[in-house]
């Protein structure tokens, strides 16, 4: 049984108070007792205060959105793995499409990045999506199979495990275009497919897969009703406590 995993990219948003306000109510939200795993991933420079803010609330992690694949040197600008480490950081999202279309990241780069992510004992939360040129072009599996081989090349069975992929069609991101329930879980089975080709096929049965693209309280539980649908990766809804308390307790007993 896969636990569900559901994760909050503020991408570039959030300073250090409205960091620290979003987690004072969204613990009070949520409640006690959740069965999934929950992740916020704040912007480099509110990972601190979101720590401080959880206070006792360890069992709720915390993640960043972007790392470099080297451990130190001359990279003006760049975060390395061990730094997160050292901001009791769990999760890095990596090659998320944003990355890869305004920053030029290519497979080689995530696949890099997700290797040292590994080695520093960090769990990337892999990102892959199509186009919607691509996907009228007929071009879906082609890209993410392309995107999964790259990105993952080199990794064992444990590594495998432990990588979460989050599958993220780039016209559904910030456009209030969701997929459709079935258009994800075609996507997602075909992901786990290819996951297995990658590993074999017990690692892929155990890794998890999140859907990302519009996710709101209204379609989340949805989703994550789908067989191969193990979480979510929210944007634009989990700027809002309330709203990402919502998905998360939706998600329960999936
Ligand atoms: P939205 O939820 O705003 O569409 O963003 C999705 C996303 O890119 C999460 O990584």
């Amino acid at each position: 049984m896969r636990k569900k995993i559901i994760a909050a990219n503020w991408k570039m948003n959030m300073t250090q108070s409205e960091a620290t306000g979003f987690i004072e109510t969204f613990l009070l939200e949520l409640g006690e007792s959740i069965e999934v795993e929950v992740v916020i991933v704040p912007p480099f420079t509110a990972i601190a205060a979101v720590n401080l803010a959880l206070g006792d609330a360890q069992h709720i992690k915390v993640g960043a959105q972007n790392m470099h694949w080297e451990r130190a040197g001359a990279f003006t600008g760049e975060i390395s793995p061990a730094m997160l480490r050292d901001l009791f950081v769990r999760y890095v999202v990596l090659g998320h499409s944003e990355r890869r279309t305004l920053f030029g990241e290519t497979d080689e780069m995530v696949n890099r990045k997700v290797r040292a992510a590994h080695e520093a004992m960090l769990r990337p939360i892999l990102c892959v999506g199509e186009t919607l040129e691509e996907r009228e072009r007929g071009d879906v599996e082609k890209v993410l199979g392309t995107q999964l081989r790259g990105s993952l090349a080199g990794l064992g069975a444990k590594e495998m495990q432990e990588t979460v992929v989050a599958y993220e069609p780039v016209w559904a991101i910030g456009t209030g275009k969701t997929a459709t329930a079935e258009q994800a879980q075609e996507a997602h089975a075909f992901v786990r497919r290819t996951l297995a080709e990658i590993s074999d096929k017990a690692t892929a049965d155990k890794m998890r897969i999140q859907y990302g693209g519009s996710v709101k309280p209204d379609n989340a539980r949805t989703l994550m009703s789908q067989p191969d649908i193990d979480g979510a990766l929210v944007g634009g809804a989990s700027l809002d406590p309330r709203s990402f308390a919502q998905i998360v307790k939706g998600s329960q007993e999936l």
